[in-house]
C-alpha cells in the first residue's frame, strides 16, 4: 500500500504514501535565508524516495523563531533571498516529489536569546526549569492582523519560490497550538474562551492562505491531537477543529501532540504528569503512538489524514493505511542518517532504525540518575541535539555520522548556536 499514489482534494498527487515529517535544520545563515548546505540536505531527501518532503519550521517573523538558523520569510523577499529559495526547492523536488514548505510562528515558544519578551495569546510563561524562555505580552489585535497577514504573505512567496504547497504548524505549543490552549491563552476578546475563540486564529490564518495560494495548490495543518497537559487542548477539542478544517479546504490534516512541557511528540517525558486523552485504543499492538488518534479522528472527518510518531516498522505502516486510520505515514529520527529509509520501506525493507532506543545522554554508570523525572526529561531532550547534528552534517558534507555520541553532538550544537546568535546581533 505503501507505493500507492494519493489524490489530495485540490488535485495535487503525492506519488506514494510516505512523508519526511518537519524537522528543524538550523541552516539558514542568521539572517534566515536558506544556505546551499540546506539545499544539499534536502536533494538527499529527495533522492531518498519519500512522495513527500516537509520542510522544518520556516517562521513568518524573525523576533519569533524556533530557533536561530530557521529560515525567514518575513518580507517581500530580495533577488538574493529569492535565489536562495528557489535552489531549496529546486532540489527538494528533483524526484519529483513534493516539497511542501512548513510555516510558523514561535509565540511563547520563542527562546529568550531570540526574544526575551515574544508576543503570544496571554502572558503565560512556560513552566519550563532553566530560564530558557521569557514571559510573553499578549498580542494587541493589531498583533494578530500582522500574523495573519504574515502566514499568508509567507505562503505565497513559497509558492513563488517553486515550493509545491504549505504546511501550517498549529501543533507541538507554537503560536497557533498556544491559541488553541486554554491554558496558554486567557484571552476574554474574540480570540480566546470559548472553543470556537480559541480556533479563530488558526481558521483566519488557514482562510487568508488559502485565498493567497488559491484553490488548486495544496494547504496543510498539522494539529495536536491532544497537548497532554491538564487544563490544555483536548483531543474532542482537536476532533472539532479537525471538522472546520475540512469545511475550510485543507488538504491534509497531520496529527501530532505535546508541547514543549510535554513532548509527546517524540514520546518523551514531560516534568508534569501527562493527562490521558479518551480514544479508543486498538487491540493491535501498535508503535505508533497517534494512530489511535488518527483512526478516531477518520470517523469525523473525509480529508486526508497523516500520521507521524513512532512508525518504524513497515507492517505497522501498512496496517495504519489498510484501516484507513491514515492517509500518509510521516517519518521523522529515521531520516536524519538513513536518508534513503522511504525507498528502503518502498522496495521491501522491513523497519527504519530506532535510534530512539540506543541514544543517550548519560553513561552506563550514571544510568541510575533517569529514575528522576527531571534529569529523564533533560537527557531527552539532550537526544535531540543528536539528531539535530545529523541533519547539520548531512548538509554540510553530505554524510551522516551515527557514531557521535549525544555528548558530542550536544557541544557541536551548542558552538554552532553561539556563532548563530553572535552573527545575529550583528546585522540587527
Ligand atoms: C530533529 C527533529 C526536529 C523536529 N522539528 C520539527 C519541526 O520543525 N516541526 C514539526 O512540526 N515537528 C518537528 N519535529 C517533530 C517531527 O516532525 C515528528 O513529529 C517527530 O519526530 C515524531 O516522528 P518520528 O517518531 O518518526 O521521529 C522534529 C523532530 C525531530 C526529531
Amino acid at each position: 500500500m505503501l507505493e500507492q499514489p494519493l489524490t489530495l482534494p485540490c488535485g495535487a498527487v503525492l506519488s506514494n504514501r510516505l512523508a519526511k515529517a518537519a524537522m528543524t535544520e538550523g541552516l539558514a545563515d542568521a539572517s534566515g535565508v536558506a544556505t546551499p548546505a540546506l539545499t544539499r540536505l534536502y536533494g538527499l531527501w529527495s533522492d531518498g524516495g519519500a512522495g513527500l518532503l516537509l520542510s522544518g519550521n520556516i517562521q513568518i517573523d524573525r523576533d519569533h523563531l524556533e530557533r536561530v538558523g530557521n529560515v525567514i520569510v518575513d518580507a517581500e523577499p530580495t533577488p538574493s533571498v529569492s535565489d536562495a529559495l528557489r535552489a531549496l526547492a529546486e532540489a527538494a523536488t528533483r524526484n519529483g516529489n513534493h516539497f511542501w514548505g512548513q510555516i510558523s510562528h514561535g509565540g511563547r515558544q520563542t527562546p529568550k536569546a531570540v526574544n526575551a519578551q515574544p508576543k503570544a495569546a496571554s502572558p503565560v510563561q512556560l513552566g519550563l526549569p532553566g530560564g530558557q524562555f521569557g514571559v510573553p505580552v499578549a498580542m494587541t489585535s493589531a498583533d494578530i492582523d500582522e500574523v495573519i497577514a504574515g502566514f499568508a504573505r509567507c505562503a505565497r512567496v513559497l509558492k513563488e519560490s517553486g515550493f509545491t504547497g504549505v504546511q501550517v504548524h498549529a501543533a507541538h505549543g507554537y503560536l497557533l497550538s498556544s491559541f488553541l490552549s486554554p491554558r496558554a491563552n486567557q484571552r476574554t476578546d474574540q480570540w480566546g474562551g470559548s472553543l470556537e475563540n480559541r480556533a479563530r486564529l488558526l481558521l483566519a490564518v488557514v482562510a487568508a492562505v488559502r485565498s493567497a495560494v488559491g484553490a488548486d495548490f495544496p494547504v496543510a495543518v498539522k494539529l495536536n491531537s491532544a497537548d497532554f497537559q491538564r487544563g490544555g487542548f483536548e483531543f474532542s477539542e482537536s476532533l472539532q477543529v479537525a471538522q472546520w478544517l475540512e469545511a475550510a479546504s485543507v488538504d491534509l490534516i497531520e496529527i501530532s501532540g505535546g508541547t514543549y512541557e510535554q513532548p509527546r511528540l517524540l514520546n518523551l517525558d514531560g516534568i508534569e504528569p501527562i493527562e490521558e486523552q479518551t480514544v479508543k485504543a486498538s487491540t493491535r499492538a501498535r508503535e505508533a503512538y497517534f494512530v489511535d488518534f488518527a483512526q478516531a479522528m477518520r470517523a469525523q472527518v473525509n480529508i486526508p489524514l497523516m500520521v507521524t510518531g513512532g512508525l518504524r516498522r513497515r507492517d505497522a505502516m501498512e496496517d495504519a493505511l489498510a484501516t484507513s486510520s491514515a492517509d500518509v505515514i510521516g517519518l521523522g529520527r529515521p531520516l536524519c542518517v538513513t536518508t534513503n529509509g522511504a525507498q528502503q520501506l518502498l522496495s521491501g525493507g522491513t523497519e527504519l532504525p530506532r535510534y530512539e532506543d540506543t541514544l543517550s545522554l548519560l553513561p552506563a554508570w550514571l544510568k541510575w540518575l533517569e529514575r528522576f523525572k527531571l534529569v529523564r526529561s533533560v537527557a531527552g531532550f539532550a537526544t535531540q541535539y543528536w539528531y539535530y547534528e545529523q541533519i547539520a552534517l548531512l548538509g554540510e558534507t553530505g554524510e551522516a555520522q551515527p557514531a557521535l555520541s549525544v555528548l558530542g553532538a550536544t557541544k557541536a550544537q551548542m558552538a554552532r548556536e553561539k556563532k548563530l546568535l553572535a552573527a545575529r546581533k550583528t546585522i540587527r
